[in-house]
């Protein structure tokens, strides 16, 4: 074959393996397979939240931080078998050996993710029940919208089907994760990137309507703000003032700060109401409102319409969990979440 040819014939396999990852997700996978799976996750989920109120934060960011990290966008040979980008995969889960390295120690994961050992427990449950049969990758789909939906927030019919990766990129956490330091054409870019739309950016970021964030993500905007000295001006002054003292200059950069300070641990739109009143947490969520053009149109919009919010939060949920899921014939159904095998 010419190279051209041979070019242009992985093209064709590329595309169509991305097809068929995006086509074959589907409501009610483990209808016959595994009847009870989905409630068995639910009632993980549920159990768990009861003795840690910020579990479902943590899952709904576990399952993003999955689907977000894809190998090469152009895919890559990997002994003769051309892999296809792998997004929701869960490749967030697999630990580091010594001779394996995941994405648990990237920049944004580090001592920040959670949640890890109640994913264990669902599978632990699952493989009892129905073995060898629900991806990890799915547990965490499910899991992100029992844990929408047991803070208060909407519920949708995930679609399932993924299977799990052997491999994990530490390089792609590191680089395809958004910052929360990048303004809005940043953060937007960071979405198209993975096939999301602006849209989908502005209202997945709602999910900061729960969840904790260390000190560290956010300490730059209240004293040096962009090494200018002074505090971010979009911040509201009594906000300010008791971020400063919940988190001072050297001190303890793991405290934690509610994302959402007037409801922490409920699903709502109260985010967007915070960020049209100065009262966003990471420089992320602010810029979404300060500043002006179609964000902040959707700030305003969302903070006075819950139910649009919540209607669009799930179909948004969904797109993300569509981000290139390997499925048959790739991919492997992992006994235990945290080994690749
Ligand atoms: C738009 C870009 C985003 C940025 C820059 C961002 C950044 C962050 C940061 C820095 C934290 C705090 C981490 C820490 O201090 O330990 C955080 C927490 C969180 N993020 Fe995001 N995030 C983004 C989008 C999302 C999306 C799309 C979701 C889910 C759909 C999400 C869900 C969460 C949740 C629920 C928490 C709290 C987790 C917990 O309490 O354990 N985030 N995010």
């Amino acid at each position: 074959m010419t190279s051209v040819g041979f070019v242009l014939m992985s093209y064709v396999f590329f595309f169509f393996f991305l097809s068929v990852g995006r086509c074959q997700l589907q409501t009610g996978f483990y209808a016959s397979s595994c009847p009870n799976a989905e409630s068995i996750v639910k009632s993980e989920v549920s159990k768990a939240t009861q003795q840690d109120s910020r579990l479902p934060a943590s899952l709904i960011r576990l399952h993003f931080h999955d689907c977000f990290v894809q190998v090469s966008a152009t895919g890559q040979f990997v002994e003769s078998v051309f892999f296809v980008p792998q997004g929701c995969d869960a490749s967030v889960l697999l630990d580091d050996t010594s001779s394996f390295t995941g994405e648990k120690t990237a920049g944004p994961n580090n001592n920040s993710l959670r949640g890890f050992e109640v994913i264990d427990t669902i599978k632990t449950s699952l493989e009892s029940s129905c073995k060898g049969v629900v991806s990890c990758a799915d547990i965490l789909a499910i899991a992100a919208r029992d844990s929408s939906v047991i803070t208060g927030g909407p519920s949708w019919d995930v679609r399932l089907g993924r299977r799990d990766s052997t491999t994990a990129s530490l390089s792609g956490a590191n680089s395809q994760i958004p910052s929360p330091a990048f303004t809005v054409n940043q953060l937007i870019s960071a979405f198209t990137a993975k096939g999301l739309s602006a849209e989908d950016m502005f209202t997945l970021s709602g999910a900061h309507t729960i969840g904790q964030a260390k000190c560290s993500s956010f300490s730059g905007r209240l004293f040096n703000n962009s090494g200018s000295g002074q505090p971010d001006p979009s911040i509201r002054q009594g906000f300010l003032k008791s971020l400063q003292s919940a988190c001072p200059q050297g001190g303890d950069a793991t405290a934690l700060q509610p994302l959402d300070v007037a409801t922490a641990t409920t699903f709502d739109n109260q985010y967007y109401s915070n960020l049209l009143l100065g009262r966003g947490l990471l420089n992320s969520d602010q810029v979404l409102s300060t500043t002006v053009g179609t964000a902040r149109n959707f700030v305003k919009a969302y903070s006075s319409d819950q139910s649009k919010f919540f209607s669009n939060f799930a179909g948004s949920m969904i797109n993300m969990g569509n981000i290139s899921p390997l499925t048959t014939p790739n991919g492997i159904i992992r006994s235990n979440c945290r080994v690749p095998s």
